[in-house]
């Protein structure tokens, strides 16, 4: 049966993906985004431009007004809410804190009352893989024990799966939790570093790689994120946290030669040390949600990078360097 879906954070990176997702399998999407300034607000009213041109609204409007989430709910009678809208980044969560409490824990606790108020809604909500903060043993899995944030932002992100914790006790909302681990792709966040990378690879100027380039993250390609965010609408489990990551870690340095390869052009490297509130190595354990959610990510990081520089060179019109004066690696 189709679904009537309220996305929040809809003009984001994510949510412009599963907008148009959860759309072409006929469930209708409504979308509730601030335009926030954080980054390029053309490029969110560009994303909810594509969406309105398939027929789905995207509102402008905060998670704080309960006024504003009410009307939305009654007049589209919606059944599910996937709350994407947040205050995202590790490190500007050093440099502007109260944007993380305002969105992060007030906005989350006026979706949780939200579905309080209607009690039909099933919730599905971005975790983060930032809530494994300082762990050490790899591969992350739902079961370890995630008391050590190293930054204020994922410090957000576990007070939201403990607020929906206990707003499931007490008010048995069915509530799901995903952990994201650091999703890239077309129409992506210009803060993240792959994004920021290309820009300054096709201008020529130096990237700067913390940790020596000897980080290692999880790259997880945008497809298979938004293939776990649909089954997990689909469960409407009671009440669940699942790991949505691609379980293949690779170090800055192999992603940066990766990402090289796809622009075409070398990349010219400043060597930096660790950063305040980064993390050295996120890893998904992702049997649980390769369980319950069938989630296999199908995307390696050389397909899905090319996908995002192709698109990244039609958005910006920057030519290939096949037709372009750009020396090739
Ligand atoms: N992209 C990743 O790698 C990643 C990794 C882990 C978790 N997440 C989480 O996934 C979610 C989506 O991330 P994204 O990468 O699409 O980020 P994004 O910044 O592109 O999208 C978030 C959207 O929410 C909107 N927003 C922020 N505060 C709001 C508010 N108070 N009211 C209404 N709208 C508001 C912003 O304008 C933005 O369009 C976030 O919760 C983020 O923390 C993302």
């Amino acid at each position: 049966m189709s679904k009537n879906v309220l996305i929040t954070g809809a003009a984001g990176f994510i949510g412009f993906h599963l907008a148009k997702a959860l759309h072409a399998r006929g469930d209708f999407v409504i979308g509730l985004d601030n335009f926030n300034d954080y980054y390029s607000p053309k490029l969110k009213s560009d994303r909810a431009d594509l969406l309105n041109a398939l027929g789905i609204v995207v509102e402008k409007g905060d998670i704080c007004d309960a006024h504003a989430l009410h009307a939305l709910v009654k007049t589209n009678q919606v059944t599910h809410v996937v709350h994407l809208a947040a205050q995202a980044g590790v490190r500007y969560s050093i440099e502007a804190p109260h944007a993380y409490v305002k969105s992060n824990l007030e906005g989350f606790v006026h979706i949780l009352e939200l579905c309080r108020a209607f009690p039909h809604l099933k919730l599905v909500y971005a975790s983060s893989s930032s809530v494994y903060g300082l762990n050490e043993k790899i591969p992350f899995s739902e079961k370890d024990p995630t008391d050590h944030q190293a930054s204020l932002y994922g410090a957000t992100k576990k007070s939201n799966e403990l607020l929906a914790s206990s707003y499931h006790h007490l008010y048995k909302i069915p509530v799901t939790g995903l952990r994201f681990f650091t999703v890239y792709g077309p129409f992506g966040r210009p803060d993240m570093a792959y994004y920021s990378f290309t820009k300054e690879i096709l201008s020529g100027n130096p990237i700067r790689l913390f940790n020596q380039g000897q980080m290692e993250r999880d790259f997880t390609y945008i497809d298979d994120i938004i293939a776990g965010i649909v089954q997990a609408v689909d469960l409407e489990a009671a009440h669940e946290i699942f790991n949505l990551g691609n379980n293949r870690p690779v170090t800055l340095l192999e992603f940066v030669q990766t990402l090289e390869h796809a622009i075409g052009v070398s990349a010219k490297k400043t060597y930096l040390p660790m950063q305040k509130g980064d993390v050295t190595k996120t890893f998904a354990d992702i049997s649980h949600s390769q369980k319950h959610l069938r989630f296999s990510p199908q995307t390696d990081l050389t397909k899905g990078l090319q996908k995002f520089v192709d698109w990244y060179r039609i958005y910006y019109d920057i030519p290939t360097p096949i037709d372009s004066e750009t020396p090739k690696i």
